[in-house]
C-alpha cells in the first residue's frame, strides 16, 4: 500500500491557477461572454504557418542543439537592440515558452528558503514556481497605479535580504509599464545592492508607448539580469509553446543545465516558425498593437462613464479596474458577474492578496464582444446601486 501523503510538501504547498479555475466555471455558462483568457484572438500571421509547414517538409524535425537554432537567437539578439537591450546569441536560451523560461531560472538560482520579492498583484506562475522549488515568497506591493513604490521596496531589500527580485512590466493584470524615471531608480537600487532581477518581458511588444523601458536595457547591471520573454503574445502563438531566457554566461550555463534535462530543446518547427515572424511579420505585430490600444481606448472610456475607477493600461492587453465600492470580495463580485449578468472577468484575488478589490478585464476579444459585455456590465452594476 502506498501512504496517503505521498505528495511533495513543495506540491501541496501551491494551487491550481485562479485564472483557469475561473474559466473552468465560465464552461457552464454558454451563453456567457468571457473576458478571461489572456491569449490575442488574431490567428498566427500566414507567413509564421508557413515556414512550420515548410520546416516540416523539409524534416526539420530533429532535436535542435539545447539552446535552440542560431537562426533564431541571432534574431532575437537583433530584435532585442532595437528596444536597446544587448545580448549576444550565445546569452540567449530558447524555451517552451516563458513558462519554461521562468521555472529553468528560478530552478537555476533558488536554494530552499531563498528568498524571492515577488510584486503583487502579478501573474500568478511566480509565486507558484518559486514555492514549488522550495524558494520563500515575499510579496512587494505596488502604489495605486501599480508603479513600484521603491521606499517599501528598499525597505524590504533591507529587512529581507532576498536573494532575487521579479519585475514584470508590461504588466499582466495591471497593464501598467515601467516609467523612464522608474527605471533609472530600479537601477540605482539593483546597482548598490546584492540582488538578481527576473525581468519578464512577454508584453514588450505590446507597449502603448513609443519609449520601452527594461531593467536589461542597463549594461552596468547585466551581470545581474535575467530577461525572460517569448512570442505567445507577440507573435499571436500562445499554443505553439515558445520563448526564451536572456542571461550572461554565468546564469545561462545552469540555466541550461536545468533547460536540458527538462526538455533538451524547443519543438524544432515552432523554432524555424518564430525565426520567420522576426523576417516577415512585424507589420503584423504592430497590427496587433494599434489594434489593443483602440480596444484600450473603447473599454477605459466606457468602464470610466460607468464610475470605475482604473489606471490607463499601457501595455499588454488588460484592464484592472477597481470594484471595492461594491463592497463584494473580488471573487464574489466576479461570481455575480457571471450568474447574473453574462460576463466573465478574472477576480483580482487570483493575482495575489494585492489583487483583491480588483478585477482583470482581457480586451484580447472582437470589439463587439467588449461592446455587449461592456452593456451587461453597465445594466449589473446599475441594479447593485
Ligand atoms: C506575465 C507573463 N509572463 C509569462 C507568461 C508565460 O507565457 P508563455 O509560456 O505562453 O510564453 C505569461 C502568460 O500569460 C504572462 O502573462
Amino acid at each position: 500500500m502506498i501512504k496517503d501523503n505521498v505528495i511533495s510538501n513543495n506540491v501541496q504547498n501551491i494551487e491550481i491557477s485562479g485564472i483557469r479555475k475561473f474559466f473552468n466555471k465560465v464552461v457552464n455558462y454558454p451563453d456567457a461572454i468571457s473576458l478571461t483568457l489572456g491569449q490575442p484572438d488574431f490567428n498566427v500571421p500566414e507567413k509564421i504557418k508557413e515556414a512550420m509547414i515548410q520546416a516540416i517538409n523539409e524534416n526539420k524535425t530533429t532535436y535542435t542543439s539545447n539552446a535552440g537554432i542560431v537562426e533564431l537567437r541571432e534574431e532575437i539578439s537583433k530584435y532585442l537592440k532595437t528596444q536597446h537591450i544587448n545580448y549576444d546569441k550565445d546569452e540567449i536560451c530558447i524555451t517552451i515558452g516563458g513558462s519554461e523560461g521562468l521555472m529553468d531560472v528560478f530552478a537555476a538560482l533558488l536554494n530552499p528558503s531563498d528568498k524571492v520579492l515577488i510584486p503583487t498583484p502579478a501573474y500568478p506562475a511566480y509565486e507558484s514556481c518559486v514555492k514549488l522549488i522550495g524558494g520563500e515568497v515575499v510579496n512587494y506591493n505596488l502604489n495605486e497605479d501599480f508603479s513600484i513604490n521603491f521606499k517599501e521596496l528598499e525597505n524590504l531589500i533591507n529587512k529581507e535580504k532576498p536573494k532575487v527580485i521579479v519585475v514584470s512590466y508590461p504588466c499582466n493584470p495591471t497593464g501598467a509599464i515601467l516609467s523612464g524615471e522608474d527605471n533609472n531608480k530600479l537601477h540605482k537600487i539593483i546597482k548598490n545592492n546584492e540582488i538578481i532581477v527576473i525581468s519578464d518581458e512577454m508584453y514588450s511588444s505590446l507597449c502603448f508607448e513609443d519609449q520601452y523601458y527594461s531593467i536589461a536595457q542597463f549594461d552596468d547591471i547585466r551581470d545581474k539580469v535575467i530577461a525572460v520573454g517569448g512570442f505567445s503574445k507577440m507573435f499571436s502563438m500562445t499554443g505553439l509553446r515558445i520563448g526564451y531566457v536572456c542571461a550572461v554566461e554565468r546564469f545561462m550555463n545552469a540555466i541550461m543545465k536545468v533547460h536540458q534535462y527538462n526538455v533538451s530543446c524547443a519543438a524544432s518547427i515552432v523554432q524555424w516558425a518564430a525565426c520567420e515572424g522576426f523576417k516577415s511579420c512585424m507589420e503584423d505585430v504592430e497590427y496587433m498593437r494599434r489594434e489593443f490600444i483602440r480596444r484600450r481606448d473603447y473599454l477605459y472610456n466606457r468602464f470610466i462613464k460607468m464610475g470605475f475607477e482604473s489606471n490607463v493600461p499601457m501595455g499588454a492587453f488588460y484592464m484592472f479596474p477597481a470594484i471595492k465600492k461594491f463592497n463584494m470580495k473580488s471573487e464574489e463580485f466576479c461570481e455575480r458577474l457571471l450568474k447574473e449578468a453574462g460576463v466573465a472577468a478574472v477576480p483580482g484575488s487570483a493575482f495575489g492578496i494585492g489583487g483583491e478589490g480588483y478585477m482583470r478585464i482581457s480586451y484580447a476579444y472582437s470589439m463587439e464582444q467588449l461592446k455587449e459585455a461592456s452593456d451587461r456590465i453597465e445594466e449589473f452594476i446599475k441594479k447593485l446601486k
